[in-house]
């Protein structure tokens, strides 16, 4: 049954995504192709061990797997590089490991960055996340990314994220290019 109310809300979301995307556009195939366009999140693992976190974040945990899988895997959130620090944890953080401020594609730091992105996913037409459901999916998402890319995990994180990146570059070489080319050549100085 659930297996069912996911497949109805995935079509849902597609096909609203892919009216949406076409119109004003010219480009129609590739715009309808949106949606399944892919990150080097999507690559790694679709599910986190949340047994030893709050009880109120395991219920929250629940609602984020369900809603937010609607329109693209889970594992899009979850191996994604925002980690959502306050103003003051960012200068704690930053003296104890200062490799998560080099490099926005490894960890991309900043206060309430979780808040806004749940809230721009909530702005997409047929979006199944509505009211309360979007501050408890936030809630989890900022500390969930406290636990897993900060203080001792850190190191763990930033390699988790080099080899997705890696092995996203040789595999969907023009995907990696189309995300991340524009920075890497400005980091560059190229002009191509
Ligand atoms: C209605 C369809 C839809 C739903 C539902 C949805 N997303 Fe997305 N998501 C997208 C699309 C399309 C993209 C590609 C980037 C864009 O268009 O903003 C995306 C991209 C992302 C990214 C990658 C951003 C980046 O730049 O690295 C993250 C993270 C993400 N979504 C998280 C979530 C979370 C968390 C939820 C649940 C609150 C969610 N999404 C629900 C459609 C959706």
């Amino acid at each position: 049954m659930m297996r069912f109310f996911a497949l109805v809300l995935m079509l849902g979301c597609a096909l609203v995504q892919g009216v949406g995307a076409s119109e004003g556009e010219t480009g129609g195939a590739s715009s309808l192709t949106k949606v399944s366009d892919l990150y080097p999140n999507d690559m790694g693992p679709a599910e986190i061990d949340v047994s030893s976190y709050p009880n109120e974040l395991k219920q929250n945990y629940k609602v984020f797997k369900f809603k937010c899988a609607a329109c693209h895997t889970i594992a899009r959130p979850i191996n994604s590089q925002f980690l959502e620090l306050s103003q003051d944890e960012q200068k704690k953080e930053k003296a104890a490991n200062p490799e998560l401020f080099k490099d926005k594609k490894l960890a991309h730091v900043e206060d309430k960055i979780w808040n806004r992105y749940v809230k721009r996913m909530m702005t997409k037409p047929g979006c199944p996340v509505k009211g309360e459901d979007g501050k408890k999916i936030w809630e989890f998402l900022a500390y969930d990314s406290k636990v897993r890319k900060t203080g001792a995990n850190a190191k763990s994180w930033i390699a988790h994220r080099k080899k997705l990146l890696a092995d996203f570059k040789k595999s969907n070489h023009e995907a990696y290019e189309k995300l991340f080319g524009d920075e890497e050549d400005h980091k560059e100085g190229k002009h191509e």
